[in-house]
């Protein structure tokens, strides 16, 4: 059970910043999740497409290219030496004055964080977990972009907050407009008369590396895929809720607000994407 920090280059136990980086004053920083299976990195490429999307979402450059960063992952995991690891790479803005102007910050800061990855219960997969449907809204594309991975989550920690003052595990947010979006750390499904339903990137959300992989998945399997708008109380309406994301893979939602999701338990087609996830991820090479 190790922890490693690699600080541009330099791997440490214990890693500490400026409190004079943007990251740190303003959340003006980027970063990605990312986890292993057999030890190794899943999805890399993918996530690391994401980081450098995410850079340039927020005019941030990164000071090294992809080689480096693979190159140091590797070298930080080796240093933990974890039978499994959940990788955090940060991208910093850098030191700067104390004024949000990002002019004043010459060199991001690039910090890969290695750690055992944090256990889930077998219960929550088996009986799957509670969200609540709460009144934050997912911050709008033209003001915080939800697709671009920032470091600026207050969006969602009041989101969770709010769900567990309702005595729920997670969140669901509307955007603005009353539509559908996401959960704080995770995207949303939900099933309808059989078809697996997902809200557009047009609604504002991050779009998830484990999302895209299930509706490949869905796509090749013969489950009926729609990506579309859909208004919150629509969510009441679902036979079955479950939530994606690279931590927590495939969480099924039993209630929402309170109230049982269909019949209380993980539902066929939630089941079916779990196996199938599952089998996309014992199968990679
Ligand atoms: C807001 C939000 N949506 C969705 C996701 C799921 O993305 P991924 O499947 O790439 O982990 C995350 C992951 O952290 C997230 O923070």
């Amino acid at each position: 059970m190790t922890t490693k920090i690699n600080i541009n280059g330099d791997i440490q136990d214990e890693g500490f910043i400026s409190i004079l980086d943007h990251g740190f004053l303003f959340g003006d920083s980027i970063y990605e999740v990312v986890c292993t299976d057999e030890g190794k990195p899943y999805f890399l490429n993918e996530h690391l497409k994401r980081l450098y999307a995410s850079a340039s979402g927020i005019s941030l450059e990164i000071p090294h290219d992809e080689t480096w960063i693979k190159k140091q992952i590797q070298a930080t995991l080796d240093s933990a030496g974890n039978d499994e690891s959940y990788i955090r790479i940060i991208v910093t803005r850098g030191v700067g004055d104390l004024d949000i102007d990002p002019s004043s910050c010459s060199h991001p800061n690039i910090i890969i964080f290695v750690k055992n990855i944090p256990q889930i219960s077998e219960e929550s997969y088996a009986k799957g977990i509670s969200v609540a449907l709460v009144s934050i809204k997912r911050n709008s594309r033209d003001a915080l972009n939800p697709a671009v991975k920032t470091g600026n989550y207050l969006n969602n920690v009041l989101a969770r907050v709010e769900a567990q003052k309702m005595g729920a595990e997670d969140a669901i947010m509307v955007n603005p407009w009353g539509q559908l979006t996401e959960g704080t750390t995770s995207n949303l499904f939900f099933v309808k008369e059989g078809r697996l339903l997902t809200p557009e990137k047009g609604c504002g959300i991050l779009s998830g590396i484990t999302r895209e992989k299930i509706i490949l998945l869905a796509n090749e399997n013969g489950i009926t895929l729609e990506e579309g708008k859909w208004p919150g109380e629509e969510l009441f309406k679902a036979d079955e809720v479950f939530l994606s994301g690279t931590v927590k893979k495939v969480m099924p939602v039993s209630v929402l607000d309170s109230r049982p999701v269909g019949d209380g338990k993980p539902g066929p087609i939630t089941q079916k994407i779990m196996r199938l996830y599952s089998e996309l991820l014992e199968n990679l090479d």
